[in-house]
């Protein structure tokens, strides 16, 4: 099937990597134009060069630098964005116990800052759009909280709750809003954990013991492609009537029917 996404312009954050990056790539094969950022010059340049891809520094906690990564990409691409896909971000290992109020703040302002400043930047370019189409990267966290990621699980949840508000306030622009809630997705944030687990084991069997202890359903953690093939999903034009919604893409390790 054509998704539809050719010669459409997409703006994926933090797309240096994981998810981000495998969206990217997914995108950039189905023949559209993308733009990217990330904190790191030095990661995104290893995306490589492609004629339909343009790439800035930016941190999405700054509105103005946001404001600015948008502008220029839609002027790269004829003045245009068709969708967004809100997904720099990383999580917080901590309990309780163990946060501080600068955890609690640093968690909220990414989570919110991450979909709010772009969300703004990108607004007037989606609403120009015929099928304008906003995802936003989530976790299964935000229905089935764990106590020992306690700020992330509670940001995740406010970030559920607001793209259901979105999707209702921008349905008369014309765009769509909806979420993906990912499980256990084999990234760089599971690389560097096991490298700061010193565990002894190779990241493989680590991983396999990590499937088993979190009850992963299909055994294994995802895999990059997986989500994004989801997220293009969402953003083609043939979603047309998918507003609102959230996937989970977490290889059954959600256990809520909703
Ligand atoms: N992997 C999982 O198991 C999992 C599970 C649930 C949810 N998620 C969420 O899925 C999203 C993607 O995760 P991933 O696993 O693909 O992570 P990743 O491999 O660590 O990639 C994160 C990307 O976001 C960028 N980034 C981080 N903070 C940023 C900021 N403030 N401003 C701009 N860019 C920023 C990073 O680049 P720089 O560091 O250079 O800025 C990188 O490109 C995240 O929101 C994550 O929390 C992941």
């Amino acid at each position: 099937m054509d998704l539809g996404l050719a010669d459409r312009t997409y703006v994926v954050t933090g797309g240096s990597s994981g998810v981000g990056l495998a969206t990217v790539r997914a995108l950039l094969d189905e023949g559209a134009n993308v733009a990217t950022c990330g904190r790191d010059a030095e990661r995104l340049k290893r995306i490589g060069e492609h004629e339909r891809l343009c790439t800035a520094v930016c941190d999405v906690r700054d509105a103005d630098a946001v404001r600015e990564f948008v502008r220029s990409s839609a002027e790269a691409f004829g003045g245009r964005v068709d969708g967004l896909v809100n997904n720099a971000g990383q999580s917080r290992m901590k309990r309780l116990d163990d946060t501080t109020e600068d955890d609690w703040r640093d968690e909220l302002e990414l989570k919110f800052a991450g979909v709010l400043n772009p969300l703004q930047a990108a607004r007037a370019y989606l609403s120009a759009s015929d099928a304008a189409s906003v995802v936003n990267v989530n976790a299964v966290l935000a229905k089935q909280p764990e106590t020992r990621l306690i700020t992330t699980s509670a940001a995740r949840a406010g970030i559920l709750n607001l793209s259901k508000s979105l999707s209702q306030e921008l349905a008369s622009d014309g765009v769509r809003v909806n979420s993906v809630c990912l499980g256990l997705v084999d990234t760089g944030q599971w690389t560097r954990r096991h490298a700061a687990a010193d565990s002894g084991l190779s990241y493989e069997d680590w991983q396999a013991e990590l499937a088993a202890d979190r009850g992963i359903a299909l055994g294994r953690l995802g895999r990059a492609e997986e989500v994004a093939y989801a997220i293009l999903a969402l953003l083609s034009p043939r979603a047309s009537y998918i507003t609102g919604t959230s996937i989970d893409v977490c290889g059954g390790v959600g256990r809520g029917i909703l």
